[in-house]
């Protein structure tokens, strides 16, 4: 095995892990805790989920980005980056920048922001809330996904 070829293993390996801990949030454990019959506990035990889940997330997305970018410099494929044909470049980028701002700035604010107590009714506003962005961003991950296996054979999406 050569070394792109390690990047690329790299590469899809921690985006399985990723984006699938971002499907299983979404489709099971953000549900599951919206009818959790103790209303006050329920972003206690989302919080609990995602402690867990955050620095897996985290380190996914690091490895994510050096393999990536070790790939481009690698194979020279800067180029693509201004040909509207390899829009799932920008988007591939797109997505992980969103995602490192999310786990990396906002999750901290927002866990702070949710020790304090507030009422039932502000916590299932938030969490619907929460689940929205959710599926918002694993929608646009899947899509990038597809687009990337599809890329990366020498298909374009578009036409
Ligand atoms: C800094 C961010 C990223 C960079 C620089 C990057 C770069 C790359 C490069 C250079 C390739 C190989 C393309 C080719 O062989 O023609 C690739 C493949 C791929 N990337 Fe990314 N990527 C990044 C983020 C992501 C993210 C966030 C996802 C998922 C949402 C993703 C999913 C994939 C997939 C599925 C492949 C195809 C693997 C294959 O079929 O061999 N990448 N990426």
């Amino acid at each position: 095995m050569n070394d792109v070829a390690i990047a690329r293993a790299i590469h899809v390996i921690c985006v399985v892990i990723w984006i699938g801990g971002v499907a299983m949030v979404t489709t099971v454990i953000l549900p599951m805790v919206r009818r959790f019959d103790v209303p006050e506990k329920r972003l206690a035990l989302l919080e609990a989920v995602e402690r867990r889940f955050v620095w897996q997330a985290r380190i996914a997305t690091l490895l994510v980005a050096a393999s990536g970018f070790y790939m481009v410099e690698r194979l020279q494929l800067w180029d693509r980056f201004h040909s509207a044909q390899f829009w799932w470049m920008h988007a591939m980028v797109l997505i992980w920048l969103i995602f490192t701002v999310i786990l990396f700035a906002a999750e901290p604010l927002v866990m702070r922001r949710r020790a304090r107590p507030g009422p039932p009714i502000a916590a299932e506003v938030k969490l619907s809330r929460m689940q929205r962005l959710h599926w918002v961003l694993l929608i646009l991950s899947v899509i990038t996904v597809l687009a990337a296996v599809a890329g990366s054979q020498g298909m374009s999406l578009l036409p």
